[in-house]
């Protein structure tokens, strides 16, 4: 076998020597007063685990705020009816595809559709108004006593541009009313969205439109894409693309160019039939005689193509000008028929919570800001443990009264008295109930007013009512 011939070495390469890099010169930082030195970030070890662009974290601080958010939507859906139904969050993309419709900003460019492993397309649901009608379809609702009144909280998807109010993971609230066409629904609706806000504390508008029927749409749109040609060297890029992919889009543009050539436009309103504007009207009568204030906005149309009739949405009131609602909704007497039912009126509205969270927030910070504020102390009472065979005892008395339906701030996990008292403080109780060693022996415990400082021994088995005492002045 011929020899291999020995590989030829390789020569090293030339390195050309590199010119050192010229040293900086030391500028010596010059802090200004009154500012604070920057903190250095502490490296963290590891990767960095980062939520995703768009979604977000609820702190345990914001918790108080988040539960009464849900709870107050809780109580005003019972008062009014509604029964609470809950909707997988991933669905066949095409119910959203079908319903919101091609062409819309939702099912264009926001939606988080994959294939499954079945290899079918599924999404993470962008709204759940297509969910209820798919279940109503599903679970032969249309059976049950009209309307199917329901309502719903949890997290939606969109892959849209994350900015102030705007996530990719967001919650909402929602109500839904199946089965009746009646104006008196879509105002009891709107006044139940409305009134969710109120009751938060934030004072709303609420834009009003009615976009028809689809024949009347249709109708409409002719007229309107006839004017918008006309004008097309007005508008903005955005917009003539959409004269004719989803003419009705250009109405609500945030482009100011835009707004400016909308205030000569045709109004949808003078195109609806006798009976869309007749129902139109009775809505408004409604709204009126419960006090609902609204503005008639004839260039509002929504950016989901299921609608039918009335459409609105609410802002809060001292965000004039705002382009974020807190909430929309509308009819859409179309959409269970064309999901594969039967024909059924229908209408709702969602409201979004991260964007109530932020004006719950602002106000917050206006009224800490103001000179006399003072900070509201919950109150209440706290439950000190001192040694081990207290902390022991204490989980068994703190039961108990929570089975009476009272309850107490402690920490367990804290064994200096010091420190428990300290907590105490913070929260601003009005009183502390201490159990030490001599207090588990004697069966006990000992009430400390946290003003004056007095301690009084009670027997353990009157706490409960100690308890309920002091809660109750
Ligand atoms: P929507 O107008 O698409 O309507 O959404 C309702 C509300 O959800 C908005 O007004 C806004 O407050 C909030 N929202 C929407 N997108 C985002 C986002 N990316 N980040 C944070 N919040 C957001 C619907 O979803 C319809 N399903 C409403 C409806 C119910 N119509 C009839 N029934």
């Amino acid at each position: 076998m011929p020899r291999k011939k020995a590989p030829a070495k390789k020569q090293p390469k030339k390195v050309l020597a590199k010119k050192a890099p010229a040293k900086k010169k030391a500028v010596k930082k010059v802090v200004p007063k009154n500012v604070a030195p920057k903190k250095e970030k502490k490296k963290t070890k590891g990767p960095n685990y980062a939520t995703l662009r768009g979604m977000k974290d609820i702190l345990p601080k914001e918790g108080v705020s988040w539960q009464h958010m849900y709870h107050t939507a809780e109580d005003i859906a019972n008062a009014y009816g509604f029964s609470y139904i809950e909707t997988p969050i991933l669905e066949q993309a095409m119910l959203f595809t079908r319903s919101i419709g091609k062409g819309t900003d939702v099912v264009d460019k926001e939606m988080y559709v994959f294939e499954d492993k079945d290899g079918s397309r599924v999404c993470l649901r962008p709204e759940v108004t297509a969910s209820v009608a798919r279940s109503y379809i599903n679970h032969g609702m249309q059976t049950f006593p009209q309307p199917v009144k329901v309502w719903y909280w949890g997290q939606m998807f969109r892959h849209d541009r994350p900015q102030a109010g705007r996530y990719r993971q967001f919650h909402q609230f929602g109500c839904e009313t199946l089965g009746v066409q009646s104006p008196v629904v879509d105002a009891e609706l709107i006044a139940v969205a409305y009134n969710t806000l109120r009751d938060l504390g934030i004072e709303t508008t609420v834009r009003i439109n009615s976009i028809g029927t689809v024949e009347d749409r249709e109708n409409y749109i002719v007229e309107l894409v006839g004017y918008l040609r006309s004008k097309r060297s007005y508008l903005s890029d955005e917009s003539k693309k959409r004269i004719n992919k989803n003419p009705l889009r250009v109405l609500d543009s945030k482009h100011e160019q835009d707004q400016a050539v909308m205030e000569e436009a045709p109004q949808i309103l003078d195109w609806l039939s006798d009976k869309s504007r007749g129902f139109f009207m009775n809505v408004l009568e409604y709204l009126d005689e419960a006090g609902i204030p609204y503005v008639l906005t004839p260039t509002l149309v929504r950016g989901l193509d299921y609608y039918t009739d009335t459409v609105f949405e609410l802002y809060a009131e001292d965000d004039e000008g705002s382009q974020s609602a807190l909430g929309g909704g509308g009819r859409y007497n179309g959409l269970i028929e064309q999901l594969g039912g039967e024909e059924t009126p229908a209408a709702g509205f969602s409201l979004g919570i991260e964007r109530i969270a932020m004006v719950l927030k602002k106000q917050r910070e206006e009224l800490e800001k103001q000179e006399n504020y003072k900070p509201e102390k919950p109150g209440g009472i706290f439950f000190a443990q001192l040694g081990e065979q207290a902390c022991k005892r204490s989980l068994y008395l703190i039961e108990e009264l929570r089975r009476k339906d009272l309850r107490v701030y402690h920490n367990l996990a804290k064994s200096s008295l010091k420190a428990q008292l300290e907590t105490a403080n913070k929260l601003g109780v009005s009183h502390t109930l201490i159990l030490g060693q001599k207090e588990v022996q004697d069966e006990t415990i000992l009430v400390r007013n946290m003003e004056s400082g007095i301690q009084e021994v009670v027997d353990q088995k009157k706490i409960a009512n100690t308890v309920q005492k002091l809660l109750s002045k």
